[in-house]
């Protein structure tokens, strides 16, 4: 059993893909325990051999007995962008039942420059890398810089209107293929390095937002013009166009965090750790051409 790699949130785009690349790679899946808060939606890999497992971050006594025998465990940040401070709640419990589940070692993924990043909600995964180092196991943390899916949250729209209003600045971003981080992890996680490693895994080339509107120019055939913004431009944008209040900062900070160069870092960390080339954007957008055209 302490060869297991426990993967959480396991019914998420990510752990799914992180369990399906751990079974390509060869790991046997008497090897894989995939843990979701909702079971019946893993039957999949229930039927790949895959163990499936009761895994919620709000049941810290549940988690232990789930982790129990564990050789690694990957808890996958959640998604609880509350700003009450649930997501950082939920991490910690995750890592503190696992130490008490007395596992080998812990797996987290944050996001690059955790420390100093412009996200707003950075400082949650700051401080869940420094509980997994707390605990005082062998760990990996995979500091996952934006997916490349992440632009379907603003190039539908700019592709609608022909505009994209961004506060960037000329900021980069290094997006990253959500299924070439996952490869990624997976090979990391079949393969562990010797010592706690802490990766950042971007994508191949950082591009400013005119570069990234003007590649769906090419590859979509629709014109997108870059619209520079002051954050409080952005903002007021945002609330004018019926985005919910308590979600703004959030989004705004996503671009001061690119304007500050936070997203722009480019790594080698995919393709060595997945052992392939990355997508890079281009490839992404002719992919995914209907669906952002919508
Ligand atoms: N780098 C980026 O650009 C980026 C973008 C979006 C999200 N993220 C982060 O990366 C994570 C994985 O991305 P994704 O694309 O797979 O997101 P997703 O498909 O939205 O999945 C959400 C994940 O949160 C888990 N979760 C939520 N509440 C939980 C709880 N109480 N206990 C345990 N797990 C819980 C879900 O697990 P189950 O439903 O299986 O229980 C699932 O794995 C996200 O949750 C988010 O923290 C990063």
């Amino acid at each position: 059993m302490t060869d297991t790699i426990f993967v959480t949130g396991a019914s998420g785009h990510l752990g799914r893909a992180i369990v399906n690349h751990l079974l390509a790679k060869g790991v046997a899946a008497t090897r894989i325990v995939a843990g979701t808060r909702n079971t019946d939606k893993l039957a999949d890999l229930a039927a790949k051999g895959v163990a499936v497992r009761q895994a919620d971050f709000d049941d810290p006594a549940g988690l232990e007995k789930a982790f129990a025998g564990a050789g690694t465990v990957l808890v996958i940040s959640t998604d609880a962008l509350d700003g009450a401070g649930t997501r950082q709640r939920q991490h910690k419990a995750a890592i503190a039942a696992a130490a008490r589940a007395g596992v080998k070692r812990i797996a987290y993924t944050s996001l690059p420059n955790a420390a100093t990043s412009k996200v707003s909600f950075a400082p949650d995964h700051f401080q869940s890398e420094e509980a997994v180092k707390a605990t005082g196991l062998p760990h990996l943390i995979f500091r996952d810089n934006w997916y490349s899916e992440n632009l379907f949250m603003s190039l539908p729209q700019a592709l609608k209107t022909g505009q994209w209003y961004t506060s960037a600045a000329g900021g980069r971003t290094a997006y990253v293929a959500r299924d070439d981080i996952a490869a990624a992890i997976a090979g990391a996680l079949a393969n562990p390095p010797a010592a706690s490693t802490t990766y950042t895994l971007a994508g191949p080339e950082a591009l400013t937002n005119a570069e990234v509107a003007a590649l769906a120019t090419k590859i979509l055939g629709k014109p997108i013009q870059v619209v520079d913004l002051t954050d409080e431009q952005l903002a007021g944008g945002m609330k004018a166009a019926g985005v919910p209040e308590a979600f703004i900062p959030t989004f705004v900070s996503f671009d001061a965090a690119a304007r500050a160069g936070d997203l722009a870092a480019v790594t080698d960390d995919v393709e060595t750790l997945s052992g392939r080339k990355s997508q890079r954007l281009a490839a992404f957008l002719e992919a995914n051409k209907a669906a952002l055209l919508g």
